[in-house]
């Protein structure tokens, strides 16, 4: 295929996606997969840079495999596959360590974060080598678009440096990628504490809509969504975020323009808006919902068509390490 490569992907970090992950990284995917070569992968090595239960994991895994799948990544068209299953990840990642200096990978901010947030015993060497086994799962690929949160924008800035560093010190090998950064107005935030991302680690449960919540928890978790004393419903992310982020998901969820959203809720109350949000992420969610749970009814198929995935990627991701132990001696 002619069509230029993508590489993304999502840790299992939790037994759903949630609606952030949905609007901010799946819908994206899943409306590029025609124009790139796409491959998107389930970060099962990375999920192990923090504390994890392996039974929740293993189970994570294949959930989070499933709601792609049911969110309308064509496993047929893209590569859609395990990290853990394509051993070039780790290899590649090695191979990147010894060429990333200590000093650049310190000045990682999301390790910065996460490594305060777990503490000292929880920041282990694999944390901080984080961002090179990232830099390994795009240049295997030698994709040119990465879509991802402005959270990880400086790994994949990191990972344009080691392209380029190894490319000018061992001779072309990879392809320097672009980031794709999804836009603000994609970004949804916590409905208990609005001015926070929404976000697998979440610690208010209630203010997290899972793609794999029942109908019912999801409309009662939009029923109590924080907003704010005023009674007007206009967008207006520094002096009122609750109510902000309601219409975020609306439009976003409508495809109605902020502006046009705006006029439609003059003069109508936040009980109205709170109820039209939770009605429109069901009817998207509830066929997603489904076929996801139906897709996990059936594990052996579901793994039948990962380690097919997974076998796809690997014949690319092989020709790429292969080349690279070819330069430096291997
Ligand atoms: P991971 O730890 O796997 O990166 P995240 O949940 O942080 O998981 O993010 C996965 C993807 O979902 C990223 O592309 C990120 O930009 C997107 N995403 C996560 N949270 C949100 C959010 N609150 N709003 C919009 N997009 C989000
Ligand atoms: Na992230």
């Amino acid at each position: 295929t002619s069509k230029p490569r993508l590489f993304s992907g999502m840790q299992p970090s939790a037994q759903s996606l949630h609606i952030g992950n949905y609007v901010g990284a799946l819908q994206q995917w899943r409306d590029m997969q025609d124009a790139y070569d796409a491959f998107f992968c389930v970060v099962d090595l990375h999920a192990i840079t923090v504390p994890q239960d392996p039974a929740a994991l293993r189970e994570q895994t294949r959930r989070t495999a499933a709601q792609y799948i049911a969110a309308g990544i064509d496993p047929a068209k893209s590569t859609l596959y395990v990290q853990s299953h394509v051993p070039a990840h780790s290899q590649l990642a090695w191979v990147l360590n010894t060429i990333t200096g200590f000093g650049e990978a310190s000045r990682m901010t999301q390790f910065k974060d996460k490594s305060s947030r777990y503490g000292a015993d929880a920041t282990t060497l694999g944390l901080f080598a984080y961002p090179t086994l990232m830099a390994a799962d795009i240049l295997l690929y030698g994709a040119e678009a990465v879509p991802v949160g402005d959270d990880q924008k400086q790994h994949v800035e990191l990972t344009r440096d080691l392209a380029n560093r190894f490319n000018s010190r061992f001779g072309e090998t990879f392809v320097v990628p672009e980031p794709i950064i999804l836009t603000e107005t994609a970004r949804i935030y916590d409905l208990q504490n609005p001015e926070s991302k929404m976000s697998k680690s979440a610690a208010s449960e209630n203010g997290v809509v899972w793609l794999l919540d029942e109908p019912a928890k999801t409309a009662k978790k939009f029923k109590t969504a924080v907003t704010d004393a005023e009674r007007e419903i206009r967008f207006d992310r520094g002096a009122k975020p609750g109510v902000s982020n309601l219409l975020t998901i609306l439009s976003s969820f409508t495809g109605t323009a902020m502006p046009a959203l705006e006029e439609q809720y003059v003069g109508r109350g936040y009980g109205d808006l709170k109820k039209d949000v939770a009605d429109a992420v069901v009817a998207a969610f509830e066929p997603v919902r489904a076929r996801a749970l139906e897709l996990l009814d059936d594990p052996a198929e579901l793994d039948r068509v990962l380690a097919a995935n997974a076998d796809r990627a690997a014949e690319v991701a092989d020709v790429t390490l292969k080349a690279v132990y070819d330069r430096i001696g291997l």
